[in-house]
């Protein structure tokens, strides 16, 4: 499995240990980006990680800023892509199983290092459950084509 990674300046170092997690889990990460603490635009990154998503380069991708929203907002402006914000390894879990989230982004301002990377671990493990869920995410996609 392939994961794209993306994080702002309030993002940054949290990117670092999920890159860790990542490897650690056997997958390969393609990290694009920020690498420094001096001030960026969170969609600078957040739209080339979903991309790589949204084109198959990458299978999931992860994003990291302060709070975590203008990454999803911008994320999911992208065709194809699920971005769960998420804090909490319920929701982590729940997100992959019923939503299909292809993309994760978490806020660094809002959790540590310690929850963000149980979080990471949860949601790059947990398959998608499909069934009953496929018609609900369906009818997103079919938006999507339609627009
Ligand atoms: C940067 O100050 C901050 O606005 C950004 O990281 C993020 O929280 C936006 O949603």
């Amino acid at each position: 499995m392939k994961v794209a990674i993306g994080a702002d300046h309030a993002g940054v170092n949290i990117k670092g240990d999920i890159i860790k997690v990542i490897q650690e889990l056997g997958m390969e990460v393609i990290d694009l980006g920020c690498d420094c603490h001096d001030s960026v635009d969170y969609p600078d990154y957040a739209i080339p990680v979903a991309e790589k998503v949204a084109s198959g380069e990458a299978d999931r991708g992860i994003l990291i800023c302060g709070t975590g929203i203008g990454m999803s907002i911008a994320a999911n402006k992208v065709n194809g892509i699920r971005c769960a914000l998420v804090h909490d390894l319920f929701s982590a879990k729940a997100t992959r199983l019923h939503n299909d989230s292809n993309v994760l982004a978490m806020g660094e301002r809002i959790i540590g290092p310690g929850l963000a990377t149980e979080i990471a671990k949860v949601w790059l493990e947990t398959d998608y459950e499909a069934g009953r869920h496929a018609r609900r995410v369906g009818k997103i996609t079919e938006y999507e084509v339609k627009e």
